[in-house]
């Protein structure tokens, strides 16, 4: 009898012991970050009928709508800026993507997300295309601060077969995966991230996750399961058909997903977050109607995205102020620091922890998250869409401050004419009524600005190719080892 009531008591006080271990400790969210490749603003369903998109829709409709969302014209450098919190311009991936057969990688002196989120009890994980580099080991993400990776080391390849030129690019962790062979990347990138929230769901532990899903899809080439496309009326274009029939492929990906966090009970304490690297390509007509210009360029057509932010404890609306993709680096640390409570989200932080943030925390992003959050309006009044200083000292890029944006260079072209270009993006989105000749004052004042922040740029890094990489000398695969790794 007495023994019984002692086992009692004591299971009562473990009990007990739980529950206040639980209170004491913060309840950090999960998040998971899916990435589209080259998907243009009208290559969603919320803002094109003719698209079937309805688990993005729901997400969508039911989140925060980043109605001026930014990232860079081209995918290394948006996957750069996401991950460090910096500007491409000051990394020196202010140029284009990274080459299959140039040897470097995203600047290894930089602190990556997940590396910040680890100390925080957060398992990381990246599923999909790396683009990030991977000559050396050093720059591949498991040693960047993920602790699983399962997809493709380059920047583009098919979707079936998994190859870039000859060589063979699909891995699980280290290790080359042929079990992939013949299945499409999407569904594989899809599946692999639904096995990572159920087991972080089992783990006893249950710690937070994150999770970078980050689909090829809608990258040439154009390949995608034909009952896709059979959605799709016959009237369309092959080509049109054929994009929107991967944009479905992803977006049931994303309803796996979603329905797995439901099936787990993790879906009212995981923030979902969706963009697109950079606008979709301009050959590709209407993939970003009604903005001009496409991927590679800075008009809005390659910068503004199609993206939002979800989570049931973040309610619906639209935020409109400008949000840039370095700005998710802190956004997203500051919501892990200040977790969620019963659903809603908690204003309180940790002291030391905000020191330590402050001390830390460099890089050109801000923190939105109580903009988003808890609807404050937003810090974020300017921004760079991007920047570069040609050899003889002239500066090119393009610089929005509140309504306006200026623009000159190369990926400022329309046509034969590389600007000035000066729009009021609030008043024209579209970009038709070119103001440089009516506001010269502040066409110059813009343009000095530009100048004053290209001090800060450093040269672009585009390393001659080197054969030392061709798949033929790694057994037909493209495999790491084959550059240095700077100091
Ligand atoms: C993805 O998962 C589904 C559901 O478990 C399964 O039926 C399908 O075969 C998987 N696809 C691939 C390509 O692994
Ligand atoms: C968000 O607000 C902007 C500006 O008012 C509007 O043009 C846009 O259609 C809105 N988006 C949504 C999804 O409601």
């Amino acid at each position: 009898m007495r023994g019984k009531a002692s086992a009692l008591i004591l299971g009562f006080l473990v009990v007990l012991l739980i529950v206040q271990e639980c209170r004491s400790k913060k309840h950090r969210p999960n998040f998971v970050f899916i990435l589209a490749d080259d998907l243009g603003w009208n290559d969603v369903s919320w803002h094109n009928p003719d698209v079937i998109s309805p688990n993005l829709q729901e997400l969508h409709d039911n989140g925060i709508s980043l109605h001026q969302h930014y990232v860079q014209p081209i995918c290394t450098p948006t996957r750069s800026a996401l991950l460090t919190g910096f500007y491409p311009y000051k990394l020196g991936r202010q140029g284009d993507g990274i080459e299959p057969l140039q040897p470097t990688g995203l600047n290894l002196d930089k602190k990556l997300l997940p590396e910040r989120l680890k100390p925080l009890g957060y398992s990381t994980h990246m599923v999909g295309k790396w683009h990030l580099g991977f000559c050396n080991w050093a720059y591949t993400p498991l040693r960047r601060g993920f602790d699983t990776f399962y997809g493709k080391y380059l920047g583009s390849g098919k979707y079936f077969q998994h190859t870039r030129m000859s060589g063979y690019d699909f891995r699980d962790q280290e290790e080359i995966d042929r079990s992939a062979r013949g299945k499409y990347s999407t569904t594989l990138f899809g599946n692999r991230s639904v096995e990572i929230i159920r087991k972080a769901a089992a783990a006893r532990t249950r710690n937070p996750f994150f999770l970078v899903t980050s689909f090829q899809t809608v990258h040439k080439p154009m390949e995608v399961p034909q009952k896709y496309v059979d959605l799709y009326p016959e009237s369309l274009p092959l080509a049109i058909r054929k994009r929107y029939a991967m944009v479905t492929a992803m977006d049931e990906a994303v309803g796996d997903m979603v329905d797995a966090l439901k099936d787990e009970g993790l879906f009212d304490e995981t923030i979902i977050m969706f963009t697109s690297d950079d606008g979709g390509k301009e050959f590709n007509e209407g993939t970003n109607f009604p903005l001009s210009g496409g991927q590679g360029s800075i008009w809005e057509g390659g910068t503004r995205t199609a993206a939002f932010v979800h989570s049931p404890a973040l309610g619906n609306y639209n935020h409109t102020e400008i949000f840039h993709v370095t700005d998710w680096y802190k956004t997203i640390l500051s919501a892990a620091h200040k977790g969620i409570k019963a659903g809603e989200f908690v204003e309180e932080k940790e002291e030391e922890e905000e020191v330590e943030e402050e001390e830390e925390l460099a890089g050109d992003g801000m923190d939105q998250w109580d903009a988003l959050a808890l609807r404050k309006s937003s810090p974020r009044r300017w921004m760079i869409y991007n920047l570069n200083v040609l050899e003889d000292g002239t500066v090119e890029g393009g610089l929005r401050r509140g309504q306006f944006k200026y623009m000159i260079g190369s990926e400022a072209r329309r046509g034969d004419e590389t600007g000035p270009w000066l729009f009021n993006i609030d008043h024209d989105p579209t970009e038709q009524h070119n103001l440089v000749d009516l506001l010269p004052e502040m066409t110059k004042y813009m343009h000095t600005e530009l100048e004053m922040r290209a001090k800060s740029s450093v040269p672009m890094d585009e390393p001659k190719t080197s054969l030392g990489g061709l798949p033929d000398n790694f057994g037909g695969d493209w495999a790491p080892g084959w550059c240095a790794a700077p100091e």
